[in-house]
């Protein structure tokens, strides 16, 4: 029987939990706020089965979806319930048929067993996307699979009635809080190392409406994009994909650190052929973006957790990049372009720490805002951060930012203690911020720990949770999550 290699992706907090869990009436501690009501979605890999080859990493995992619910049981009592479940992908099902891995390298279907061609290889484990009441778990390497939002069952592949020529779609859609659409594209959307970009716009009745190809500058990793009111904008950083590497049975990407990063920039209901390329620095990377806005002079502000390199060593190491973690720096910046002027330049600003997983109110997607969410590193931390994620070191510090400069409020954790990604609540009370709710890690041994939901004044992070719900069971750091209001669940398509 094959075990997990005893590696940083398989051990202590990313060890595989491996199983489906529900429970039932979980004792909330302290006060939920009335308007958390609804479900708080996560997707967290976590592989069935040890992999292939033992170089294997933590994007590989099987999808999972979790859900935590509040509702009230009609006696005036809160009801809190927790339940995961496996995405059952058409690879979850192959894998299982055996009882072992049949699938190899992230992203090289050349790894694979032979019998495996043509079974779509996606795992569905990256965010729960909400929309046009449909849960779909997305995964940038293939199409969503489509989840029941109450059982977690798992409805099947989802390409939008047959609609979505792309073979991918990104698990990080857009969604304008106004006009109700979904906009997302697909990269290498005619298969691996491509350069063809599918641009998609979904109406807010669930169905696509458009879907544009272009090509980028090169094949890129292109995990996040954004839109404004008026544009939709497309980040080009180089970690690259090569199909003779693939074939070769290397690895999807690699980083080069000497290729220019791109910002294509086409008006969001436009055609492609609109599309202007403005050239940012060589060599930076970005996982996810904050937002995107226009200001009143028309200028386009784009608002990046950017890095010097990528940030992942799996992808760092094999491409030659041997860095010392002290050596990797960034933060939160603004490129800045003008789409009606002549010059191809991004003016860059720094505009908030170094960090991941930036948040911002629903409603304030594409448009100018004045506060957002983000977890960063605590510098006044006596102690070293969790060991997890991707990276090997959990959050410690989540911050509110206040983007018109004034001083962001935080919330420290305790050395042995870390954040996954909050998602936002809104609030309908003028002027509240709404909450966030974040799972929190707590190490109490060598491989033991215990994990909470917590709820958190999003306007008063640094109170600290107003409610908490301790989860009896393992889980894996997730990767990201969605809010679904009790309203919204109560649309939830057929
Ligand atoms: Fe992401």
């Amino acid at each position: 029987m094959a075990e997990f290699p005893q590696t940083p992706y398989f051990i202590g907090l990313n060890e595989p939990v491996g199983k489906d869990v529900s429970f039932t009436g979980l004792p909330v501690e302290g006060t939920l706020p009335d308007e958390v009501r609804g479900s708080f979605y996560r997707a967290v890999p976590d592989p069935a089965f040890p992999p292939k080859f033992a170089d294997d990493h933590t994007l590989s995992g099987d999808g999972m979806i979790s859900r935590l619910s509040f509702s009230d049981d009609g006696a005036g009592h809160v009801h809190a319930d927790f339940a995961m479940r496996f995405v059952e992908t058409a690879r979850h099902k192959a894998e299982k048929e055996l009882g072992r891995a049949r699938f190899g390298k992230y992203r090289n279907p050349f790894t694979d067993d032979p019998d495996m061609a043509g079974v779509d290889r996606t795992v569905a484990n990256t965010t729960p996307v909400w929309h046009a009441g449909r849960l779909l778990m997305a995964k940038e390497d293939g199409r969503p699979y489509r989840v029941d939002p109450i059982t977690l069952e798992t409805i099947g592949s989802h390409d939008f009635g047959g609609a979505l020529k792309s073979e991918t779609m990104t698990a990080h859609v857009r969604v304008d809080a106004v006009t109700g659409e979904m906009f997302f594209y697909g990269y290498e959307a005619d298969g691996l190392a491509s350069t063809k970009i599918a641009y998609c716009v979904v109406g807010a009745d669930g169905a696509l409406k458009s879907e544009q190809w272009f090509d980028a500058p090169y094949c890129a990793m292109m995990h996040d994009f954004t839109i404004t009111e008026n544009y939709a904008l497309f980040p080009i950083y180089p970690t690259t994909a090569d199909l003779e590497r693939l074939k070769a049975g290397g690895e999807h990407w690699h980083h080069q650190p000497e290729l220019e990063s791109w910002l294509g920039v086409m008006p969001r209901y436009g055609d492609v052929s609109q599309m202007r390329w403005f050239k940012g620095p060589k060599g930076v990377f970005c996982y996810h973006m904050m937002n995107a806005w226009e200001d009143d002079a028309g200028l386009i502000h784009f608002d990046q957790c950017l890095s010097n390199t990528n940030a992942f060593a799996f992808i760092r190491e094999p491409s030659g990049i041997h860095m010392d973690p002290s050596e990797i720096h960034g933060a939160l910046t603004r490129w800045t372009v003008d789409f009606n002027s002549e010059s191809n330049a991004v003016s860059e600003s720094i505009i908030g720490p170094p960090g991941d997983f930036p948040v911002i109110p629903a409603a304030r997607q594409g448009r100018p805002y004045s506060h957002g969410w983000m977890l960063t590193m605590n510098p006044d931390l006596q102690g070293p951060p969790v060991f997890g994620g991707p990276v090997g070191a959990m959050f410690n510090l989540l911050v509110r930012l206040d983007m018109a400069g004034g001083a962001p409020q935080a919330l420290p954790l305790p050395v042995g203690w870390c954040y996954n990604e909050p998602v936002h609540v809104p609030s309908a009370q003028s002027g509240h911020e709404g909450w966030l709710i974040t799972m929190v890690d707590h190490q109490t041994g060598e491989n033991e720990f215990e994990h909470f939901a917590w709820v958190i004044e999003a306007g008063d992070v640094a109170k600290g949770p107003v409610a908490t719900v301790r989860i009896p069971t393992r889980l894996r750091p997730q990767v990201h999550g969605w809010w679904v209001s009790a309203a919204q669940l109560a649309t939830a398509a057929r």
